[in-house]
């Protein structure tokens, strides 16, 4: 049977339209989606929205409309970019779905009546606290809010003093428990979170852990939320990150909150789950409440999730925001210079983990000199000399040990052989991949397989070979091996460009007719010979055109 793979992006907030962070962490789990789906994994991967909230409620009031109303809108504009770019998800979460509401409620329910010896319940208790409320931005504050003076600014006022009760979910009793966790995983070679750089934040944010997690709202204040249930007393409204958290088991496949143990069918997923998250919602919400909820549910440790945390796109070294009016709007960028290029961009420019500066002028830069020049024009040279010395046809299948190339007279005198390169090469890319450096991947693609073969055509120069009937076999030998590192490159470059994938082999006149449900890609298509003696090369047209910068 296959493995699975279950893969999963934070759920993004309706509160205003999507921008360049959103569809670099979806881009990127879509990448990784299609990478197992190249090896043959069963994949599950859910994305979604996170549709509840006070921001929401607010931005709703000021346009008049209803929030779901206007939620509504917003989700619209996500899933038209997902379809744009290329995002191909399995499963979508959105929030105000009623099976996700179902589900949050059940599991509230689960957890209240869940008791100990006292008759209480062992997770959730509800307690009365005070303190400083803005009336004007409906909201407690925290000493953070006031100023250098002491006192709350104008922003906040008037400022009252309110005593409100709520429900809590315990968070210290476990803290040693989740500590024993990050460090046994690390202990194991399985972090809990990937890059594991990480994990060191993640624990010291642990031991300073201080308080449980007030997990309701008083419906008075907020409305747009998950009603608690009514055992719980009239009047609450889930805060929204123990609503938020509970997507990633309310839509996945086969889970019912019911049993004290996870069903099998769902945990059969749930066992190869990544996360992939942003570097600010680590902590505390993924890497602290998250894992003592599941615990909370009859998770073992076992089963809590590894974090997959990526870095972030800044602009100047400076953070994206709609008061700084630097927004990057990825569904602008996508109809100017074509999906494809967007994401190349942005899984080839940021390594996973680390934040980037985003540029236009690198993204034209990046395309140009990786996609147009060294990929593209090898794909239509080589076309193009095949079409000429050979007629378009291959001849011979030459075993893989048997092909180096000995460089014409006058070029640098060294022998290349073929087969160790690409043995290796191929190593690298799976190892790059299993550790989600995509960019590592595609560096191998680029700079080393597309590079190898560009600096083969300078060095054997099919064009000298010709032209001496005594050399007719190398020429034969070098024109296979470039129709057929790119038969392996389009497989290598599937996940990151599908649509361009699809072009080579097109091009390539090759598996243009499937059978059955055979897939165009598959990893396990990249043994040397693939295409046959005697194969019919397509026509060349050009796969990557130059983007010509905008005059400045
Ligand atoms: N709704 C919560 C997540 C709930 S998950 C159960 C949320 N939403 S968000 O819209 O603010 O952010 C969604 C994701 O986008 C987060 O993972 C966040 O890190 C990511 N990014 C937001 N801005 C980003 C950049 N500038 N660059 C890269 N990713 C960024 O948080």
């Amino acid at each position: 049977m296959a493995e699975t793979f279950f893969i999963t992006t934070a759920i993004d907030y309706t509160n205003g339209a999507p921008h360049i962070g959103h569809a670099y962490e979806k881009v990127l789990a879509d990448v990784l989606a299609r990478y197992h789906r190249l090896k043959g994994d069963d994949v599950f991967f859910l994305t979604g929205v996170d549709q509840h909230g006070q921001k929401v409620q607010q931005s709703a009031e000021k346009q008049g409309i209803a929030p779901q109303e206007f939620v509504d809108g917003i989700t619209a504009k996500f899933v038209a970019l997902w379809k744009k770019l290329g995002v191909e998800y399995d499963g979508w979460a959105a929030t105000t779905d009623a099976k996700h509401k179902d589900c949050v409620r059940a599991i509230l329910q689960r957890l209240w009546d869940d008791q100990g010896a006292d008759g209480q319940s062992k997770w959730i208790y509800k307690k009365s606290e005070g303190g400083y409320y803005s009336v004007r931005q409906e909201q407690f504050l925290t000493d953070k809010e006031r100023g250098a003076d002491g006192e709350f600014g104008p922003e906040w006022q008037p400022v009252e003093f309110r005593e409100e009760e709520n429900f809590y979910f315990r968070l210290l009793d476990h803290k040693q428990w989740l500590l024993n966790l990050i460090d046994a995983r690390s202990a194991a070679g399985k972090p809990l979170v990937i890059p594991d750089f990480r994990v060191g934040e993640l624990r010291n944010a642990v031991e300073k852990l201080e308080g449980d997690l007030c997990i309701s709202r008083p419906a008075a204040r907020l409305q747009w939320g998950i009603p608690f249930p009514e055992s719980f007393g009239a009047g609450f409204v889930t805060y929204v990150w123990f609503d938020a958290l509970v997507n990633y088991i309310s839509f996945a496949p086969g889970y019912d909150p019911a049993p004290t143990r996870p069903p099998e069918e769902f945990l059969r997923w749930w066992r190869t789950i990544v996360h992939v998250i942003g570097k600010d919602i680590m902590i505390p919400a993924h890497g602290v409440y998250w894992p003592i909820m599941l615990k909370s549910l009859g998770f073992t440790n076992d089963e809590i999730p590894t974090l997959l945390v990526h870095g972030w796109w800044n602009i100047s070294g400076a953070k994206m925001s709609k008061s700084l009016g630097n927004v990057i709007d990825p569904d602008v960028l996508a109809d100017k210079y074509g999906a494809e290029a967007v994401r190349y961009y942005l899984v080839s420019d940021i390594a996973t983990g680390k934040d980037a500066d985003f540029s236009e002028e690198r993204l034209i830069q990046r395309y140009n000199t990786d996609l147009a020049n060294s990929l593209g024009n090898l794909l239509n040279r080589t076309l193009n000399m095949v079409a000429k010395y050979l007629g378009g046809r291959l001849v011979g299948r030459p075993n893989i040990e048997d092909v180096s190339f000995a460089p014409v007279e006058g070029s640098e005198s060294r022998t290349y052989e073929v087969r160790p390169n690409l043995e290796f090469y191929l190593i690298e890319y799976r190892t790059a991949f299993d550790t989600a450096q995509v960019n590592e991947a595609l560096w191998i693609i680029i700079m080393k397989m597309a590079l190898a073969m560009n600096l083969c055509v300078e060095k054997c120069a099919p064009w000298k070979l010709a032209k001496d009937p005594s050399k007719k076999r190398d020429l034969d030998s070098v024109l296979y091996t470039l129709a057929e590192y790119l038969r392996i490159i389009a497989i290598l470059l599937s996940p990151v460009l599908p649509k361009a994938a699809h072009g080579i082999f097109d091009q390539l006149n090759w598996k243009t007719e499937l059978s059955g449900k055979e897939e165009r890609f598959r990893l396990a298509d990249t043994i040397w010979g693939g295409l046959p003696d005697g194969h019919q090369l397509g026509q060349p047209t050009p796969l990557f055109p130059r983007i010509e910068a905008p005059a400045s």
